[in-house]
């Protein structure tokens, strides 16, 4: 099949034409795969997740997703995808808990390439794995989406990790593959899915583990993740879910002495990141109204252990990324 777009093809803007992109690609599925097996990694990302839901549409339970939980995930994530999938759509899910597999791993691994190299070949290790067990799997699916394909992007062009070991060597079914990544979402919304599933910000393939700044360490990585669940919580509250492109927190792996109820301490700071960018490859620092600041620095000061310091990121992309490593 042709990896190209094809010309005709109508940009997908309303329900309707998702509607009618859905039956499309039902049918398309059905037709390539018939009675077979599809295997999934379901990340539980915009696009992994609209995959999933219009192949449970297509083919039911022959449609076997695999979430591995490798830690890094944000706040409340694997429990939303086994309620979304197992308990609402009825998926055929097999949920894995490779939290300790991966911290393991990554133990006193300082380098930012390193991390994400055992990041990505421990995952693909993990799925191959839990694909050994499962009898008559004739299809991998896929939610590449058209960016992928042309490579336009720079995020997944230099952050994918290898290609795919032999266990996983399946006839691809790919059915978002001419889709844009607002198409995806359109799509995404007429098949039912939640809306801080379809309309999430972007979210890197490594997690929370390029934000745990340094050698990972459990206590630092539960601060990350609980500093970004108060911050989206305080930009949802703010009104400001989709109107930010990207906001999350990092920890760095330095200390710094502080006092609480009068006692010193001697904790970890949290810097807050938020930007808005077209594309990425620049962006710009979000102006965030100062009393919305300073509740966020309260409530995780306040909440977050072994934190006592918060800092605000304001550099644009040059000269700092977005991710902090
Ligand atoms: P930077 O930090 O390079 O990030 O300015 C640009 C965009 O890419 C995301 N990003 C990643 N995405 N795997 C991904 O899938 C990665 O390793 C990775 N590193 C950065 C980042 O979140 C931002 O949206």
């Amino acid at each position: 099949m042709s990896n190209r777009r094809p010309e005709t093809m109508e940009r997908i803007t309303t329900p309707a034409l998702a509607s009618a992109f859905i039956d499309e690609q039902i049918a398309a599925v059905r037709e390539q795969v018939g009675d077979g097996k599809v295997l999934l990694a379901l990340s539980g990302g915009v696009d992994s997740s609209v995959v999933a839901a219009l192949l449970i549409r297509a083919i039911g339970k022959n449609l076997v997703c695999v979430h591995v939980n490798h830690g890094l995930l944000r706040k409340g994530e694997p429990e939303q995808v086994i309620k979304v999938f197992r308990e609402e759509l009825g998926a055929n899910l097999i949920y894995v808990d490779a939290v300790d597999r991966f911290l393991d791993k990554l133990a006193g691994v300082a380098d930012p390439e390193r991390k994400r190299k055992i990041i990505g070949k421990e995952f693909i290790d993990v799925f191959a794995e839990e694909a050994k067990k499962l009898d008559g799997i004739g299809f991998l699916a896929q939610g590449t989406i058209y960016p992928d394909i042309l490579e336009s992007g720079p995020v997944k062009s230099h952050h994918n990790v290898g290609g795919l070991p032999e266990e996983l060597n399946f006839e691809l079914v790919e059915p978002v593959k001419f889709l844009y990544k607002d198409e995806v979402r359109v799509v995404g919304k007429e098949l039912g899915l939640p809306d801080n599933m379809v309309y999430r910000q972007p979210f890197p393939g490594p997690g929370l583990g390029v934000r745990c700044v340094g050698a990972i360490t459990r206590d630092r990585l539960e601060a990350v993740r609980e500093s970004d669940a108060i911050l989206r919580e305080e930009f949802a509250r703010a009104g400001l879910e989709g109107k930010v492109w990207q906001y999350f927190t990092i920890v760095p792996d330095f200390r710094s002495t502080g006092i609480t109820d009068g006692l010193r301490t001697y904790d970890w700071p949290v810097v807050i990141r938020a930007v808005n960018t077209v594309d990425a490859v620049t962006a710009d620092v979000a102006e965030l109204d100062f009393n919305l600041v300073k509740r966020i620095v309260a409530r995780i000061t306040g909440e977050v252990k072994g934190v006592n310091r918060v800092l605000w990121d304001v550099t644009p992309k040059p000269s700092g990324t977005i991710e902090w490593e």
